[in-house]
């Protein structure tokens, strides 16, 4: 089984250089640094988090406090779409959770799952920032606003459609 190289690029390495000289310590830089290296590899692996740690000259302890804490970061691949549900309480109080339960079932799996096809994963993630727009579901990081069963429903068979 070949190791996968999870190393950053000359280029990436070079842009990390840059930002960290905008501040006052690396470790103000570790939560840009780690959506670089999630952009780069798609997940963060304990492998990566030791080599965000290294290039930052920080402890893998200081970064994995840093990704166990925030939603956004994944520790596990996931499928090709992401489907992030806000379930704080501007969402919850317009339906997040019946939308989870909704979607857990049409996809059947349960939230943290992929489906077996590789297509889905299913997360609860904080408030969006959206909340006039509750609740929200970020697919891909792309926002969908007032989201129904219904209409998660057809956004999931256009992204069947797709494949
Ligand atoms: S509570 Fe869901 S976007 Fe703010």
């Amino acid at each position: 089984m070949s190791a996968v190289n999870h190393q950053f690029s000359e280029a990436r390495l070079a842009e990390i250089a840059a930002l960290t000289k905008r501040y006052p310590g690396n470790r103000s830089a570790v939560i840009p640094v780690l959506h670089m290296a999630q952009e780069d590899f798609g997940y963060l692996s304990m492998e990566l988090q030791q080599h965000v740690a290294d290039t930052l000259g920080l402890r893998l302890m200081q970064v994995r406090e840093v990704v166990t804490f925030y939603t956004m970061f994944r520790e596990q691949p996931s499928g090709e779409y992401r489907l992030e549900v806000c379930t704080n309480a501007g969402c919850m109080l317009n339906g997040a959770n019946e939308l989870v339960a909704h979607m857990c079932e049409t996809l059947g799996i349960k939230v943290g799952e992929t489906t077996p096809d590789g297509l889905f994963t299913l997360t609860e993630v904080e408030c969006a920032g959206a909340c006039a727009g509750a609740p929200v579901v970020q697919v891909n990081n792309v926002y969908h606003e007032k989201v129904t069963p219904e209409s998660m429903d057809a956004l999931i068979t256009k992204m069947r459609v797709k494949e």
